[in-house]
Order: C-alpha cells, then structure tokens, then sequence
C-alpha cells in the first residue's frame, strides 16, 4: 500500500508501506529529482549533444521521467528513456502526486496518456521522445541496448540491500556506453568500491537537501569530459 504524504519543499511523495519507505527525499520530492537526476545527471550528460537515451531503475511515480521530458523538449534534445519497475503503480495514484504542476501540460498530457502502453511496449510521446518501462525486477532485465545515462534511484541500502549489492550495481552499469553517466542519491564507501570494479571513475558532488553527498560516475573515453575523484 502506498500513501501519497507532504514532503518539506511542499511537492508530495508515496510512502510504501511494504518496504517502510519514501519514493523520494522527505527533505522534498521536487528538489531531489532536480538536483540528483536533472542538474547532476542530464544536465552534465547533455552539455553538448542534442540527444540522450536514459536508464533508470526505479521508475515508481515518473517525477525523473516527467522532469526528464520538459527538461529535453525544451532544448530540443532528442530522449529514449528506458526504466525498469517491479511494481508499477496505477495511473490513478500517478495522477494523485500532483507533479502535472511542475511540468508542461503537453508534457504531463503526452505521459500520462502514454504510461500504461509503455508498461507492454516503447512508445512515442513526441516526435523527440521514446518511452518504454520495463515491468520487472533488475536482475531480470536484459538488453543489447547500451545508455548514455543511468538514473539510478533505487529504494535505500538500509530498506532494499539487494538493490545495492555488487552484483546488481555490475548488472546494471553494463548497460552503461562508454563516457557514460551513473548518477545516484547515494554514497556509501561499498557503493564506490562496486561502481569503480566496473572500471568508473568516480566523482563526490554535493548532494540534495538533507544529504551530504551523492555519487556521479563514469566510464571515461577519449574525448570525455573528465570526472573528478571522490
Ligand atoms: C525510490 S523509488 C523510485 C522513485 C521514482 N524514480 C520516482 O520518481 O517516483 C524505488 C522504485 O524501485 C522500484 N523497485 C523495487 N524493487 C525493484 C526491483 N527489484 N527492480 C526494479 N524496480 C524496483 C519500486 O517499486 C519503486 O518504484
């Protein structure tokens, strides 16, 4: 059961009540999202280039994906986002979180009336973008596909161990292009030590209100921007 609760910057998250957690910061939703996956994630990813494709596990409301999209079409950059969800939750409760405000119309319309068809299938939300959810677990994902950027906001350490064990953080950065982006919440030294086995370099940024830190990682190229060490 999940209960769409108040967080501190005022936009709203679901409490799961199985799990015993939120969806999101309780410092607040919004400024999470922006500032972990927006600012540190796509942005950097995309500073020069007009098109990304995106990984992300945990797709739960879609406040990354929905920041995601207004975020692309405004720049013009084309987006093939791509999550992975073992629970997906109903449009009703989508609609219920009330982050249609922090995006477009067009943008919110184009999702909402997308999101249960992209649960079976990739679909077009725009002429810029591709959505596609995987509905299952990540150790059960596979493809040949590779992305550009992996949004990696999965249920904490504490709550869902599994998901931070190094063979599910190996799992999922192989699906990672080279000069590629992790971007995560989290910073714990065993989820360094598991991101850099996979040959990332990693980088400590400041992290959202109510963390101190968070990680950015990468498999560096030649003609990369370089990261920083943590
Ligand atoms: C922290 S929430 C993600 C929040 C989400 N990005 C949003 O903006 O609402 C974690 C999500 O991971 C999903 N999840 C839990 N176990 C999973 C698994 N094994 N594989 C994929 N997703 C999982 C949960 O159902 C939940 O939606």
């Amino acid at each position: 059961m999940n209960i769409i609760t108040a967080t501190a910057d005022g936009s709203n998250t679901l409490y799961n009540e199985t799990i015993g957690e939120h969806y999101h910061s309780k410092h607040g939703a919004l400024q999470e999202s922006k500032h972990v996956f927006i600012e540190a994630g796509l942005k950097f990813a995309t500073q020069h280039k007009n098109e990304v494709s995106i990984l992300e596990v945990g797709f739960g409301t879609g406040l990354n994906f929905v920041l995601s999209l207004d975020y692309c079409t405004n720049r013009q950059i084309k987006l093939d986002y791509t999550s992975i969800e073992a629970f997906p939750l109903t449009t009703d409760v989508i609609n219920q979180t009330g982050y249609a405000e922090y995006v477009s119309p067009e943008t919110w319309t184009s999702f909402i009336t997308n999101y249960e068809s992209s649960l079976r299938s990739a679909q077009a939300l725009t002429s810029l973008c591709h959505l596609e959810i995987a509905a299952k677990p990540l150790a059960e994902f596979a493809t040949d596909k590779k992305f550009d950027l992996i949004y990696y906001d999965a249920f904490s350490v504490q709550h869902q161990p599994e998901m931070w064990s190094d063979e599910i953080i190996a799992h999922v950065c192989s699906f990672l292009n080279p000069g590629g982006i992790f971007v995560t919440y989290a910073i714990t030294g065993k989820l360094k030590r598991a991101v850099k086995a996979c040959g990332f370099t990693i980088e400590k940024l400041p992290g959202a209100p109510g963390k101190r830190e968070m990680l950015r990682a990468g498999r560096s190229c030649a003609k990369d921007i370089p990261l920083g060490k943590a």
